[in-house]
């Protein structure tokens, strides 16, 4: 890469994935998750580079162009692939962040590849960012690169921001790394996070832990000061909605309903397949109200989607079992002749098609146990704006702090969830509909443009 660039994204991911066929072809697909959505249109709008991984190990990819902006593949060897992203960042740091609803695994060689990792990822964007440049590193995979990057290149302006959880201060003592986590993230000049909680518990770590002098959410850090604050993520909610609008999603949305058999109310549940996102209580939430005849298998369908995500890692492949298991027992029990009462698909799919399945959704389903933020509540509602539909939304997502209209749910309260459920199908239209329209103003204001040019401007305020 010649020129160096002015603003520097990095993240474990690329917004593509380089998917080599079993024929040798070579194709690039969108990337699974809420940090490329959201990322993806910022990038667009400010050009640069974009450092990250590009999803296939053992492979060496040079850079390129994409949408206006550089790509900068990171290589990562199969055994980094184990260590670093299946063992340390998702079977440890993923797990631990999400109040351990599953059990985080500590194994020292797994920390070993992520200082390895997250260094090759600090040399790349030091490598590729102009004096003085904008470097915005992403997420739990990268937590140590904004220190390692600062000794590299002191010149330059470094942003961090969490899109999971950052945990409540006990969980996160239990890592034997907790110390060197607090000081990767304290290499930047802001660090920002989901929610106004996870930037106070990580300042109380900083004030518990550390030796650097605290102040609201200043911290004195050798000769640079590192602030920490909450930036709610968002999506491109016009995008969003232009596309939900558009002839082709409209005859796509048609062509589903006709294929469900004009179902009379659609649930839908649209996740990555992940053990956060609280699918095994949805489902059986859902199973319950067809077994007692409170949702009639011939008048509605529960339409749940799953992104295959992180496939090799024990707790995935037990999920994945158990939901095919539940979806299938409550299918052959009170299923008809005809389709299912829930349909289940384990595969991602175009956005358009996403687009579709929010428009013809009477109620979404989003019911993680414990989320950063979780874009698909606020896909959902950009998708409804002639203001039908209704959003079953958990507490425990970071989106429920702004969406406080929708119909909030404790996903472990399983009769709690069915009666919510069952409230967002019959409510009168007028609560629905003045539901959605607070949703929609939430929404329709709190941008994704609006989330970077928050940071963004204090990013470049703070690190003069
Ligand atoms: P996470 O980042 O944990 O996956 P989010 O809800 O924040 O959760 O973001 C998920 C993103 O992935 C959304 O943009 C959503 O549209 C997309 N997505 C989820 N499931 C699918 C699917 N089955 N097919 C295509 N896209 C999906
Ligand atoms: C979440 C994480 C992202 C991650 C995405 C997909 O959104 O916050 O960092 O990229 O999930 O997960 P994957 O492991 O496939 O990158």
């Amino acid at each position: 890469m010649s020129e160096r660039a002015h603003f520097v994204v990095v993240a474990n991911r690329l917004p593509v994935d380089r998917v080599v066929a079993d024929d040798g072809t070579v194709d690039w697909n969108t990337s699974p998750g809420g940090l490329v959505t959201a990322l993806e249109p910022v990038m667009r709008r400010e050009g640069g580079a974009w450092v990250g991984w590009h999803g296939a190990p053992d492979e060496e990819v040079q850079p390129f162009t994409h949408d206006g902006y550089a790509i900068v593949p990171v290589p990562l060897s199969s055994s980094e692939f184990e260590e670093y992203y299946e063992g340390f960042s998702n079977a440890t740091l993923w797990p631990l962040f999400h109040d351990t609803v599953a059990f985080p695994e500590f194994h020292r060689e797994w920390w070993d590849a992520y200082l390895i990792v997250n260094r090759r990822f600090a040399e790349a964007a030091a490598e590729v960012a102009a004096e003085g440049a904008t470097v915005w590193v992403q997420d739990y995979q990268l937590q140590l690169v904004p220190r390692l990057l600062r000794e590299l290149r002191p010149d330059l302006k470094i942003g961090f921001f969490l899109h999971i959880p950052f945990p409540p201060v006990e969980l996160f003592l239990q890592l034997p790394w907790r110390r060197q986590i607090l000081e990767g993230l304290l290499g930047a000049d802001l660090v920002g996070f989901q929610v106004a909680g996870a930037a106070s518990n990580f300042l109380r770590l900083v004030r518990l832990r550390t030796e650097h002098k605290v102040e609201r959410h200043h911290v004195q850090v050798g000769d640079h000061v590192c602030r920490a604050k909450s930036y709610p993520i968002s999506i491109d909610t016009e995008g969003f909605r232009e596309l939900a609008e558009s002839p082709a999603a409209i005859a796509e949305a048609e062509a589903l309903l006709s294929d469900l058999g004009h179902p009379k109310v659609v649930l839908l549940g649209v996740d990555r397949l992940d053990y956060t996102k609280g699918l095994r209580q949805r489902i059986r939430a859902v199973g319950e109200l067809f077994a007692e005849g409170r949702l009639d298998p011939a008048e509605v369908v529960f339409m749940q989607v799953a992104t295959p995500s992180r496939e090799r890692v024990e707790e995935y492949r037990r999920l994945r079992d158990d939901i095919d298991l539940l979806v299938g027992r409550i299918n052959s029990e009170f299923g008809g002749v005809g389709r299912p009462p829930i349909v289940y698909r384990h595969a991602g799919f175009p956005r358009q098609t996403m687009a579709a399945m929010y428009r013809i959704a009477d109620v979404a389903l989003v019911t993680p146990l414990r989320d950063g933020m979780n874009l698909v509540a606020k896909e959902y509602v950009a998708c409804h704006p002639g203001l039908d539909g209704a959003l079953v939304l958990s507490e425990f997502a970071g989106a429920a702090r702004e969406l406080k209209q929708a119909y909030l749910v404790n996903p472990y309260d399983i009769n709690g969830m069915k009666d919510v459920v069952m409230r967002a199908v019959e409510d009168p239209p007028e609560e629905r509909r003045k539901r959605m329209r607070a949703l929609q103003k939430q929404v329709g204001t709190h941008t994704i443009d609006a989330w970077a040019d928050n940071f963004l401007g204090d990013l470049k305020h703070y690190a003069r």
